[in-house]
């Protein structure tokens, strides 16, 4: 268990707690985050569980499969910690890890 998050395109921020192996999308949407909206619903198909993950975290989460990066490529506002929150199981070393969510998602594809 531990403690995850979220900063809203506007500044706002929202903690919530994450269990060990729930993705970060699914708490996401379990806690009605904004801006999370994630159409495919883990499938990795989608790419509108798009967050960016923050320093000092970011470096301790394990990289991108190359099917998350061909994803992400397609991904709208793609930039600096882009990832599939979908593709980001939780483990408890990653407490206090912090996400920010883009300004939009759109569907790739
Ligand atoms: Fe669709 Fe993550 S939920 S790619």
């Amino acid at each position: 268990m531990g403690t995850i998050t979220f900063i809203s395109p506007d500044g706002e921020s929202r903690s919530i707690r994450i269990k060990h192996g729930t993705s970060i999308m699914e708490a996401a949407i379990a806690a009605d985050i904004p801006g999370i909206e994630a159409q495919c619903y883990g499938a990795g198909v989608c790419g509108t569980c798009h967050v960016f993950a923050e320093p000092p975290m970011r470096s301790e989460l394990p990289d991108p499969t190359e099917w998350e990066t061909e994803m992400l490529s397609g991904v709208p506002l793609a930039g600096e910690g882009s990832r599939l929150s979908c593709q980001i199981p939780f483990e408890d070393r990653f407490d206090g890890a912090v996400f920010r969510v883009p300004e939009r998602q759109d569907a790739i594809g």
